[in-house]
């Protein structure tokens, strides 16, 4: 049996398609946010996707450089499968997934969709609850397409996300006490602000950020407040900065992550306050270079579009 000191409050750099550290039933409660779709670039001498196409197709492993879209869908579920691996039963797996992805000047893709209906038939998740956070910002000009005239009219894309909360069956193994009870208590105006199907939240300032795509720690705040209890052990598959990490740290959860960049590394300590442990495998140290490329000397922060 693996010692929790082995894996709690700690982050993993490799892949999350094997979460190799982390036993069976282990985790209380899982929050993440994969990688959109081949629109960011999430390596070192990446940053938003425009014409001229960057994407760090020499990390096979990087779920945002998928380009077919089946294929994406796809191997996200392997992941999935793993948090299901190592959820505990009666815990919750919330996905924050874009609803609609707009390609090219005909049609989109419902990917929330396409992946909540992957998960639930590929795996034994069960759905539980559906979030829709609005981001109170910037329309897309996309809409308007072929206004004045009727016909190629769409609602802002990316204006929503989609939070779905999806269920382990079964009961929670855990026993809690009287003071745990006691401190993971929602007040009476956390409760109502929570049950509001729709959350209006500004986005984080990516610009200003040191990663192309921060997810809201409000956002988190409010999940790790509804489905877990202080001292649980929450987890994020898809780690980035580690706003995950920081929700659960401030709310006295523990946390654990994955994050295939080491170089996110120093970013995640700053958000967090920690130190984190020094062992890096090896061949993970840096992202696999093409052999011809130039060294790049671009810093993290050039990733923000
Ligand atoms: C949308 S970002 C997550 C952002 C995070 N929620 C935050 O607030 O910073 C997705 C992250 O997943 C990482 N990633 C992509 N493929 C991965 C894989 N197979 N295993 C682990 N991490 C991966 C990317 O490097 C990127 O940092």
């Amino acid at each position: 049996m693996t010692d929790k000191k082995e894996y709690i409050n700690k982050v993993f750099f490799h892949s999350n398609e094997n979460m190799k550290e982390l036993p069976d039933n282990s985790v209380d409660l899982i929050i993440t946010s994969p990688p959109y779709w081949d629109i960011k670039d999430y390596s070192k001498t990446g940053g938003e996707l425009g014409n001229e196409q960057k994407h760090s197709e020499q990390n096979e492993a990087d779920m945002g450089a998928i380009k077919s879209y089946e294929d994406y869908i796809n191997r996200c579920l392997i992941t999935w499968k793993e948090c299901y691996r190592v959820l505990k039963p009666g815990c919750k797996f919330c996905l924050n997934i874009p609803t609609v992805n707009r390609r090219g000047k005909m049609g989109a893709y419902s990917i929330s969709y396409d992946m909540r209906k992957n998960i639930l038939e590929n795996t034994p998740f069960k759905f539980f609850n559906l979030v829709v956070w609005h981001k109170k910002s910037r329309p897309n000009p996309f809409s308007e397409g072929s206004w004045p005239f009727p016909g190629e009219i769409y609602t802002w894309f990316g204006l929503t996300e989609d939070i779905i909360i999806f269920v382990k069956p079964g009961e929670h193994p855990d026993e809690y006490d009287e003071e745990i009870w006691e401190k993971s208590q929602l007040t009476r105006e956390e409760l109502n602000e929570f049950i509001n199907p729709v959350w209006y939240i500004l986005p984080p300032r990516t610009r200003t950020s040191e990663h192309s795509a921060v997810m809201s720690l409000k956002i988190v705040e409010n999940l790790v407040k509804m489905y877990s209890f202080v001292g649980n052990l929450v987890m994020d598959p898809f780690t980035g900065s580690g706003t995950t990490l920081k929700g659960a740290k401030l709310l006295d959860r523990n946390w654990v992550g994955y994050e295939l960049y080491p170089f996110y590394k120093s970013v995640i300590e700053k958000n967090l306050g920690v130190k984190l442990a020094d062992e890096l495998p090896q061949e993970q140290v840096e992202p696999v270079k093409k052999v011809d490329e130039p060294e790049q000397k671009t810093k993290i922060e050039d990733l923000m579009f």
